[in-house]
């Protein structure tokens, strides 16, 4: 039992999961360095640097692009009640939890939302969305870059193209792609690209980066109605993280100083350098677990999302003590699946500062003493073999992460 009074220890973790990933010492750092207040004129300028090192690893020249102060679902929750007002219609491509519970949170704004659905595993296809947007005036078309919930990567592309003949905007989540797979906020026409700072950004949990772009500026200020949420509200918030840095609400200071530190080490590496160690990284897993027996959710390899793999269960396995003795006897956290794939999947992030080559190789063999204990019939070392054989025909990338 804790007590209550106990000194905070918690258990260093490897956190191989869909996010919170690890992070660098150096954000650590940064996150104990003294507090100042939110309207210093230090801390107000040193907002200015965060915003500037956000444009960049969103690669936008968009104004505004600031971090809001909640998790990714502030960001859901930001760009749709902007976005919105009621009587207006917008598609949501849905292939998972949390493109539905962007749907879920347009729905409460009364626009009209028209789900565009696809089965877990796959990406939606665009000429569906055409076919539910014809003849109608949709505000934006709105889905998950990276759908967390089964490990599946859309690509943005088509979806610009039917964004542009419905005359809609692009609504991206991009929560467990940015920094951890390309994206290009400019280049790609995305108007309105949120993000959480928990995942292949690695940095704390409770951020939500964010950029929009002119036309969206243009859009809000011809509004007719005011944005029904007094905390989200793009055109009041930028009152502080825009020229005037007046006071709007009190942000998280310490959050702030983290996220800085750990876009420093982003940038360092490199945007192309971080987006090859995470395909690199996940491809070694993919040989490693298929060389165990072990069957991928996402069957298209095109279809999977670079930071998080989701695979099923092997036969006779009880996932929840499996996943609890890898925690118990190797501090290693990976997370069970969600939604309607909840019992038959398991899925494993490697993003950020997680994702390493040597947490590949130490997962994979922790895995296999905890699948052959519970009876599992493999072929002892296998499936590091495949991973180091994957590496080892991979061009090098700078190994570290901000240490
Ligand atoms: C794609 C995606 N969107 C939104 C969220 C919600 O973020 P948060 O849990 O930080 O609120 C998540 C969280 O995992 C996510 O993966």
């Amino acid at each position: 039992m804790m007590d209550p009074m106990d000194e905070l220890r918690p258990p260093t973790r490897l956190m191989l999961t869909p996010g919170p990933s690890c992070i660098s010492p150096r954000v650590y750092r940064a996150l104990a360095t003294p507090l100042v207040g939110h309207v210093d004129p230090w801390f107000t300028e040193f907002m200015g640097g965060v915003q500037e090192l956000l444009r960049r690893v969103f690669q936008t020249e968009n104004n505004i692009t600031f971090p809001i102060s909640a998790s990714g679902t502030g960001g859901i929750e930001t760009a749709v009640v902007n976005a919105l007002e009621p009587g207006d219609e917008a598609i949501v491509c849905v292939n998972g939890v949390f493109s539905d519970r962007m749907a879920e949170i347009a729905e409460r704004t009364g626009a009209k939302i028209h789900r565009v659905p696809a089965p877990f595993g796959r990406t939606v296809d665009p000429g569906d969305v055409r076919r539910a947007g014809q003849g109608r005036k949709i505000k934006f078309v709105g889905l998950a870059h990276g759908e967390t919930s089964t490990g599946v990567v859309t690509k943005l592309e088509p979806f610009r193209k039917v964004a542009d003949e419905l005359g809609a905007l692009l609504v991206v989540d991009s929560v467990a792609t940015l920094a951890g797979v390309p994206l290009d906020v400019d280049r790609q026409g995305i108007d309105i690209c949120f993000s959480g700072t928990q995942k292949a950004i690695s940095a704390p949990p409770g951020m939500s980066p964010i950029t929009v772009n002119a036309r969206v500026e243009e859009m809000l200020r011809k509004r007719k109605t005011k944005v029904q949420s007094w905390y989200f509200d793009l055109t009041t918030v930028m009152n502080y993280w825009g020229k005037e840095r007046t006071y709007h609400h009190t942000p998280p200071i310490s959050l702030i100083y983290g996220l800085h530190e750990a876009l420093r080490i982003v940038l360092e590496e490199g945007l192309e350098a971080s987006w090859e160690r995470h395909r690199q990284n996940q491809a070694a897993l993919i040989a490693g677990l298929e060389a165990m027996g072990i069957r991928l959710f996402v069957e298209n390899p095109e279809d999977r999302l670079p930071t998080v793999t989701s695979i099923y269960i092997p036969a006779g396995i009880d996932g929840v003590k499996a996943r609890g003795r890898l925690l118990n006897e190797f501090n290693i956290e990976i997370s069970g699946g969600l939604g309607e794939i909840k019992s038959t999947t398991w899925r494993i992030g490697l993003m950020g500062y997680s994702s390493q080559r040597a947490n590949v190789l130490l997962f994979l063999d922790s895995l296999e003493r905890v699948l052959l204990d519970q009876g599992m019939k493999l072929s002892i070392g296998a499936g590091i073999a495949a991973a180091a054989s994957s590496f080892a025909h991979a061009e090098p990338v700078p190994v570290g992460h901000g240490r």
